[in-house]
């Protein structure tokens, strides 16, 4: 029997709606409106398209936005002062360096450089200690998109045996620390698998939840799939076919019981969960 699907885009729209809420209590309580500075380093085309959605999206649930735009040759200088502009302006609550940056930018010391408090994309190394330490600020967009996933799509995590694929800053690493915590969308026991796993389909066939972040296009089999399995895929892959995941989707959702697409899997939440903290930062800056 062919898996569900599960439907991010579906998803993504209700919490969205959820937020617009939220964002307009918060505007009618505080007299301010969340704020999101995007900042865009250089003219990647996916870079472009990724921030044009983000900024599409606080559209959406009323978060002002507004875009910075700085050449491909930028220096980490004028990079650093833009972020201390940001960082002080009051009326910006959160700030989102769209990644990769270029080569002669050193990206660890830009993403130390936004405050805390302003940090939407959970990166720095106060946010990511506090996710290890259970007292997380704000969750990684792309590993709460994936938590969101499960939790409202009412599969169990606690117990079960979740396998994630790839070992990012981004997506594997924080996700396996918010899996393998206590609390609601935890209590799970994480395996995290990399390019030097040994036989890397003997493991992911014990996973009850498997999540894969490599991207590389159509990756995981069929054959890697224990029957009845939720796959979450997490990959988005140009190819000349167009966008496809890191998942072989005709072949897995045959085998598994509950599998996202992509497009319209994570991606979406991604974006949902953005939101969530631009909110949450605008909050955290009013008390
Ligand atoms: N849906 C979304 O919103 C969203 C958000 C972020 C990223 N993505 C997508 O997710 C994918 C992963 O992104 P990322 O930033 O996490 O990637 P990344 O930084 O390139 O990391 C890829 C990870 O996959 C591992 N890997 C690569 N080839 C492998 C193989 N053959 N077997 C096992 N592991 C392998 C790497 O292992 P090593 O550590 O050993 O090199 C690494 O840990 C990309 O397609 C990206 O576009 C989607």
């Amino acid at each position: 029997m062919a898996a569900t699907l599960l439907d991010g885009k579906a998803m993504a729209k209700a919490i969205q709606s959820e937020i617009a809420e939220e964002v307009a209590d918060f505007i009618q309580n505080n007299a301010t409106v969340p704020t999101l500075a995007a900042v865009l380093v250089g003219d990647d085309p996916a870079s472009q398209v990724y921030v044009r959605n983000k900024r599409r999206s606080c559209e959406r649930v009323g978060i002002e936005s507004q875009m910075h735009r700085l050449p491909g040759d930028t220096s980490q200088d004028d990079l650093l002062q833009l972020i201390a502009k940001l960082n002080k302006d009051q009326t910006v609550h959160g700030i989102l360096v769209q990644l990769p940056l270029p080569e002669q930018i050193d990206e660890s010391q830009i993403l130390q450089a936004i405050n805390p408090l302003k940090d939407v994309d959970a990166f720095h190394p106060e946010n990511v200690g506090r996710l290890v330490q259970g007292r997380p600020r704000f969750l990684p967009c792309t590993p709460h998109g994936v938590q969101q996933l499960l939790v409202r799509s009412q599969i169990e995590t606690a117990g079960k045996h979740t396998v994630i694929v790839g070992r990012s800053d981004i997506v594997g690493k924080p996700l396996a620390a918010m899996l393998a915590a206590r609390g609601p969308g935890g209590d799970a026991t994480v395996t995290v698998c990399h390019s030097r796993t040994a036989d890397l389909p003997a493991i992911t066939r014990q996973a009850d939840i498997l999540v894969v972040a490599i991207g590389r296009a159509n990756f995981v089999t069929a054959e890697m799939v224990k029957p009845g399995a939720t796959v979450i895929d997490v990959g988005i892959n140009r190819t000349d076919d167009g966008l496809a995941g890191d998942v072989d989707f005709n072949g897995v959702r045959e085998v598994a019981g509950q599998v996202t697409p992509v497009p319209g899997g994570v991606g979406p939440l991604t974006v949902t969960m953005l939101l969530h903290n631009t909110l949450a930062a605008a909050r955290l800056q009013a008390t």
